[in-house]
C-alpha cells in the first residue's frame, strides 16, 4: 500500500477513536506485556519499536523493563500525540518509514513490531531494514496479524486497511522465508488466536463499528489470525 494511503487511513479512521485507548493491537496492554516477557530486555538496553503507533507499548516498556525506547511511526500526528502522552526521558518518536530508516547499522540491541506488517507490501524491504539496524545476536519479537487458512475470503473494512488491495496478509510459511533470509532465526513462535478471540470477544461491546467487527469474524472464520514470534539476528 502506498504510505500516504496508510497515513490517511490512520489519520481519518483510527486516530480521533484511539485517543481513547491508544494501543491499536488486538489484546491491547495484556498482549503488549506477553509480548515483552518474550524477550529478554535489560535495563539500559536500547530497543526500537517499528511502527509505534500513540506509543503504548514503547512506554510500558520503558516502564516495566527501564529500557530505552525509540518508537517509529509514519504518521506524523501519531508521533505528536505519543510525544504528548509520554513523560518519560527514557522514550522517544521519531517520523519515519520503517521501510528507510534513518538509523545507522547496529544502533539498537532489540526490537519489537506490534500490527504493523499488514500496511507493508514490501515485507522483505521491511524484516531486511529492521535486521540492519540491530546489533548482532540481539532479539526481535513481533505480534503481528498473519493470513489464515482462509485469508481469501477476508472482509474489509479491517482496523488496518479499509479495502482488501490496502492490506497484506502473508502466511506465516511464506513470512518465515523472509525472516530467514533477512538474517533471522526463529526462537518460538506461537498463534495468539485463541487469545485474540477471547479479547475482542470480551470487549466487543467497546467496538461496535464495523472494522472491529470485521476483525473479530475474520479471527473466528481462520481468515486471519495473531501471531507471536521471537527472533533472533544471526
Ligand atoms: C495497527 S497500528 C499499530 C500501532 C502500534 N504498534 C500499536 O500496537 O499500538 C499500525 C501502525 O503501523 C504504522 N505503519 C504502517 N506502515 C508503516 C511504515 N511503512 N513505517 C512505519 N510505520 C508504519 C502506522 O502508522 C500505525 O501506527
Amino acid at each position: 500500500m502506498k504510505e500516504s494511503v496508510v497515513k490517511d487511513h490512520y489519520i481519518h479512521n483510527i486516530l480521533p477513536r484511539n485517543r481513547v485507548t491508544d494501543e491499536l493491537h488486538i489484546g491491547a496492554r495484556v498482549a503488549t506485556e506477553y509480548l515483552l516477557a518474550a524477550m529478554d530486555l535489560r535495563p539500559g538496553m536500547t530497543v526500537l519499536d517499528v511502527g509505534s503507533g500513540l506509543g503504548a507499548a514503547a512506554r510500558l516498556a520503558a516502564t516495566l523493563y527501564d529500557i530505552n525506547v525509540t518508537g517509529l511511526d509514519l504518521v506524523p500526528e501519531f508521533c505528536e500525540e505519543a510525544r504528548r502522552n509520554t513523560q518519560d526521558e527514557r522514550v522517544s518518536f521519531i517520523c519515519g518509514s520503517a521501510l528507510a530508516m534513518d538509523f545507522s547499522d547496529e544502533s539498537f540491541a532489540a526490537a519489537f513490531m506490534l500490527h504493523v506488517n499488514m500496511n507493508i507490501q514490501e515485507k522483505q524491504k521491511l524484516f531486511n531494514e529492521i535486521a540492519r539496524v540491530l546489533h548482532k545476536n540481539s532479539q526481535f519479537a513481533f505480534y503481528e496479524i498473519l493470513a489464515g487458512t482462509r485469508a481469501g475470503e477476508m472482509v474489509y473494512p479491517c482496523p488496518w486497511a479499509g479495502r482488501a488491495e490496502d492490506s497484506f496478509l502473508i502466511a506465516p510459511d511464506d513470512l518465515e522465508n523472509i525472516l530467514a533470509d533477512a538474517g533471522f532465526v526463529i526462537e518460538k513462535k506461537e498463534n495468539r488466536r485463541d487469545f485474540g478471540l477471547a479479547a475482542m470477544e470480551r470487549r466487543q461491546a467497546d467496538y461496535p463499528e464495523q472494522p472491529f467487527v470485521n476483525l473479530l469474524e475474520n479471527v473466528r472464520e481462520n481468515r486471519c489470525a495473531p501471531w507471536q514470534y521471537v527472533c533472533r539476528k544471526r
